[in-house]
């Protein structure tokens, strides 16, 4: 009976450091709704660059957007093992896939062909890049967890190559 006591109130102590933890004891595993936030939507978004680059990879011909989507699809292929890790790791729910519009996105420009797939996906990754810059640098001033603020530092200055690249594929395919 006394053994139980203990052992009862070994866990209720237990709970109580858990608790403490969650409320912000232990930096490193607690994070705000904006940093979870911030983590899911640079998944899907990776997932979204993925599916979008290996479909230009096999259906363009076009120098300026191949070189794109080739960056995209090995950094971004990267960006989403460390991203899945560190969700993981911090009980993040991981997303399987891109968001709806994200998908939707996808499905209006792999209907398209030439000249008009070419201009239309460079110009969508074009307002993708400026909008996931935006997004990063708001979790690198704003974030509360230092892991996925350092995951946001480390991605910045791929997607500002990223969106150079889509400017020149832009660039090189101005009309659709
Ligand atoms: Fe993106
Ligand atoms: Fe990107």
């Amino acid at each position: 009976m006394k053994r139980l006591l203990l052992l009862a109130f070994a866990c209720l102590a237990l709970a109580g450091v858990t608790a403490a933890s969650a409320a912000g004891a232990k930096p490193s595993k607690s994070f705000s709704a904006a940093d979870e936030q911030y983590l899911k939507t640079s998944i899907e978004g990776d997932r979204f660059e993925i599916i979008g680059g290996k479909w230009a990879q096999t259906h363009t011909k076009n120098a300026a957007v191949l070189r794109m989507a080739d960056r995209i699809v090995s950094d971004h292929t990267k960006s989403l093992k460390d991203a899945v890790k560190l969700a993981r790791s911090l009980g993040i729910d991981v997303p399987s896939s891109p968001t709806p519009s994200e998908v939707w996105e996808l499905k209006i420009v792999t209907g398209l062909r030439g000249r008009a797939y070419n201009h239309w996906y460079a110009s969508l990754e074009v307002y993708d890049h400026v909008q996931d810059i935006q997004e990063t640098t708001d979790e690198i001033k704003d974030g509360t967890n230092s892991q996925i603020r350092d995951d946001a530092k480390t991605e910045l200055p791929m997607l500002q190559v990223h969106l150079s690249l889509a400017r020149a594929a832009l660039a090189a395919n101005p009309t659709g």
